[in-house]
């Protein structure tokens, strides 16, 4: 690592702190927004949404809070991600009422590329009323016909029976303290990710499902494969890093099966 990348990486871990600290719930400036795409992703341009760069975010009307800013999952890495599902979707038969569930929305963007890339319709939660109500904005900006709920996950399960054996939840939940210096421990998400599966598995009454799932660069105790025990892994998307090992997003598919091993 250079002297240059050395400073523009400080720089992203300072900004990051204002963004989950002081400026978490607070919707940031145009200015902000391309400043964090040139720190996160190396260029203004880099940060993009629902198909809108961050230079254009503010006049087309989006609103993005600190934390989304930092918790999203970009166009290309949804895009990347929705494109291998599609892969593994190949052999839907055609009106078997699939559905994609985004139980953590933050943005929505991520649930909003599955459902396009999939010809799905895509219900969304999110418990937290103010980046709800910015997703609610955005989405209504740009038209989505992704279903909002304010609501905690398990809510939202508890409305959604299986409907299919390609039913895709996305499972992104806050890191928070599973984010360490030893790595990213999936044990330790709020609610824990083996937490969440089991919920998932009780709500489809056997009928197996996708889970797609972002990790950082950097899993710590082997608590990916832990907390996937018995599922079956599918592919992993690893997007070129623009930051520190560590501080890179990849992304997981899995098929989970019925039972406490599947
Ligand atoms: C890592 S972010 C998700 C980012 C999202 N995939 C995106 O592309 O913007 C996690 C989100 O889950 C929400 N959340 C946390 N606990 C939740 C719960 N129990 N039910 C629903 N949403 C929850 C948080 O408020 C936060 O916005």
């Amino acid at each position: 690592m250079n002297s240059t990348t050395t400073g523009s990486h400080a720089a992203y871990f300072t900004f990051r702190d204002q963004l989950l600290g002081p400026l978490r719930t607070t919707v940031l400036t145009g200015r902000q927004l391309c400043e964090a795409g040139r720190l996160i992703y190396g260029r203004p341009e880099g940060l993009s949404l629902y198909g809108i760069p961050a230079p254009e975010m503010e006049t087309r009307g989006i609103q993005l809070l600190g934390r989304t800013t930092i918790e999203c999952s970009i166009d290309p890495y949804s895009a990347a991600v929705a494109d291998a599902v599609a892969d593994l979707h190949t052999t839907t038969p055609q009106g078997s009422g699939a559905m994609v569930v985004d139980l953590f929305c933050g943005s929505g963007n991520f649930g909003l590329h599955l459902g396009r890339r999939l010809a799905l319709p895509v219900y969304a939660s999110e418990f937290d009323p103010v980046v709800h109500d910015t997703t609610r904005n955005n989405l209504d900006r740009i038209g989505s016909t992704v279903e909002l709920h304010l609501l905690d996950y398990r809510d939202l399960l508890g409305k959604l029976p299986a409907r299919s054996d390609h039913d895709t939840y996305v499972v992104e939940p806050p890191w928070g303290p599973a984010f360490t210096a030893d790595g990213l421990d999936l044990t330790r998400t709020s609610p824990p990710v083996p937490e969440i599966l089991d919920d998932i598995r009780r709500s489809r009454d056997g009928l197996p499902c996708y889970i797609a799932i972002k990790t950082n660069d950097q899993i710590a105790h082997d608590s990916l494969t832990r907390s996937f025990t018995g599922a079956q892994h599918l592919r992993t998307i690893t997007p070129t890093p623009t930051l520190p090992h560590g501080a890179n997003m990849d992304f997981h598919l899995y098929r989970l099966g019925s039972g406490a091993n599947g």
